[in-house]
């Protein structure tokens, strides 16, 4: 631990970069009215009630899941006759887990899988839907493993099954579209299966006949995924036609105003976005977009692709790398006002996770799947912190993925359930959503690490974001350093503390996973009451995920 005098103290707070929207000289700690500053104090943090920066859109803690590996069979859905427990077909624990962090909205089916797949195959008796080679066939992984459905896919969780999984678990959907392989009509006509009233239209009676009467009343639908890439390989401005082909005029409304979601860059690739713009804006298609999704997976190098056998390296890297958010949501939100002066088209981050390169847990046919530690709890806290720090410019964000794939919230093998520190994560999270964003400055003391180039590369030393409502406060915090605690004053200016508690997220050893046979290794410790001082004092652990729930008023 280290002390700072004001000198250091204001150096470290330029250090913390990422934290301070903008650098601010901070006061140095000074005893207060009603509780004492602490002396061993090497961090402040300020939230300036009076300062707010927008609505935190509940979409931002949003999810995804893909026809991929063991998403949807063996995470999701494992049909009605299973034995493993289940609500129409869909995995009952997993259902109740996911309920209790209230997710506000779920992306399917896809991912590359989207811009392959006929939504017409998965509506209509189950027993009588088609087989289809899977977009994931082909992966070389799957070799000896027969024939799958990660191969060959049943077309069991379709249309209706997703919308049904939504309600169960009180999300949102959010449809992806094929733009590569199939025509606008096949968009237009499966907006109609959705949202037609029973009784006006012949899809709409193909939906109500499975028994679902009432609409489903689908808000957000994605116009195609990853068209750079996986989504047909265009160039910007010929995605731009195709969009405004997919878009423009006689798309069935309803009752339900649609949102459309552009698909975005890649990382940095301003130029995708620059260039679609430009192309949609010249021929007035730009009001017909709603959101611009934005892809990102932080990945590390070398050792640190491990997902659990990382070094001192690959634990910096990985940070380092989901902490390009910060920077790739503030470029792109630039480039885009060269068009959209007001900003009315909104940022959507409808993939990101960690992505590791190990191995699935228990089952060969679970592509993308690997363990998950501390270290993607930290990967979780810092992004969604970003996410909330940029209320104004993000509208959703979707993390890939949900079970069994990339930054998994459960893992699943036959009966069995796990989560996973990420999932705790989002249960810590969920004060946020719809609570007013309010501007938090932090200065810790700044990391530097090495990286495999030899370079020495800085890091912030603690990072969150706060947010208000009706006399609550809530403020959440990472601690990236991998060793050391940083212990903070908390001040919160505008605003009297009545009582706070601290409930904290961290690991005995930061290669510790939850498992089956030991589900709880990485979890929450019970809440501790923190003294309601101004400022108050809170000793962050390293390697760490904080929630701070402060009570304001007389
Ligand atoms: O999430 C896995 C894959 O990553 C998705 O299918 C694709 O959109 C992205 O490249």
């Amino acid at each position: 631990m280290q002390r700072l005098d004001r000198r250091q103290f204001l150096g470290a707070a330029v250090a913390g970069g990422a934290a301070l929207l903008a650098p601010r000289v901070l006061p140095v700690a000074r005893p207060s009215r009603r509780g004492r500053a602490s002396s061993l104090a090497d961090s402040r943090i300020e939230i300036l009630l009076q300062e707010p920066v927008g609505t935190i859109a509940p979409e931002i803690y949003g999810h995804f899941i893909e026809h991929l590996g063991g998403v949807v069979y063996d995470g999701v859905w494992v049909g009605e006759r299973s034995r493993i427990p289940n609500t129409g077909g869909i995995r009952r624990d997993l259902a109740e887990a996911f309920r209790r962090i209230k997710p506000s909205v779920v992306r399917w089916p896809g991912g590359c899988f989207a811009d392959s797949y006929d939504w017409r195959d998965g509506v209509g008796p189950r027993d009588r839907r088609p087989r289809r080679s899977s977009l994931w066939a082909n992966d070389p992984r799957f070799k000896d493993l027969g024939d799958i459905p990660q191969r060959y896919e049943p077309n069991a969780f379709g249309t209706s099954e997703f919308l049904h999984f939504c309600r169960l678990v009180g999300a949102q959907p959010y449809l992806a579209a094929n733009v590569r392989t199939l025509p606008a009509q096949a968009f237009m006509e499966w907006l109609d299966y959705c949202n037609a009233p029973a009784g006006t239209t012949a899809l709409a009676d193909l939906r109500a006949a499975g028994g679902d009467r009432e609409p489903f009343g689908v808000r957000y639908w994605g116009v195609g995924n990853e068209s750079w890439g996986c989504g047909g390989n265009f160039r910007p401005e010929e995605y731009a036609e195709e969009f405004r082909r997919f878009t423009t005029w006689g798309l069935p409304e309803f009752e339900v105003p649609l949102a459309f979601i552009g698909s975005g860059p890649s990382g940095d690739d301003v130029e995708w976005t620059r260039r679609f713009f430009a192309a949609l804006a010249e021929r007035r298609g730009l009001d017909r977009l709603w959101g611009w999704a934005l892809h990102h997976y932080a990945g590390a190098a070398d050792a640190g692709a491990d997902a659990v056998g990382f070094d001192e390296r690959g634990w910096y890297d990985l940070l380092s790398s989901a902490d390009r958010m910060d920077s790739l949501i503030a470029t792109h939100w630039q480039v885009m006002r060269e068009h959209d002066r007001d900003h009315r088209v909104k940022l959507v981050v409808d993939e990101w996770g960690a992505w590791h390169t190990t191995k699935p847990l228990a089952d060969p046919s679970h592509l993308f799947e690997s363990q998950s530690t501390i270290r993607d709890a930290v990967v979780a806290g810092l992004t969604l912190d970003t996410f909330n720090r940029h209320a104004d410019k993000v509208a959703m964000a979707n993390d890939a993925q949900l079970v069994n794939c990339i930054q998994a919230l459960f893992f699943t093998h036959e009966d069995r359930l796990v989560t996973t520190p990420t999932y705790h994560v989002f249960d810590l999270y969920t004060p946020h959503q719809g609570a007013k964003a309010v501007r938090t400055v932090i200065a810790a003391p700044g990391i530097t690490w090495t990286d495999a180039q030899g370079h020495a590369r800085p890091l912030w030393g603690l990072n969150g974001s706060a947010s208000a409502r009706e006399g609550a406060l809530t403020l959440t915090v990472t601690n990236p350093h991998l060793t050391e605690p940083r212990e903070a004053e908390i001040a919160v200016r505008g605003g009297a503390v009545r009582s706070a508690r601290a409930t904290t997220l961290t690991a005995r050893d930061v290669r510790d996973a939850n498992t089956f046979d030991n589900p709880r290794a990485v979890a929450p410790q019970p809440p501790e009451v923190v003294a309601a001082a101004q400022p108050m004092v809170y000793r962050f652990p390293p390697a760490s995920v904080t929630r701070l729930e402060i009570a304001l008023g007389g």
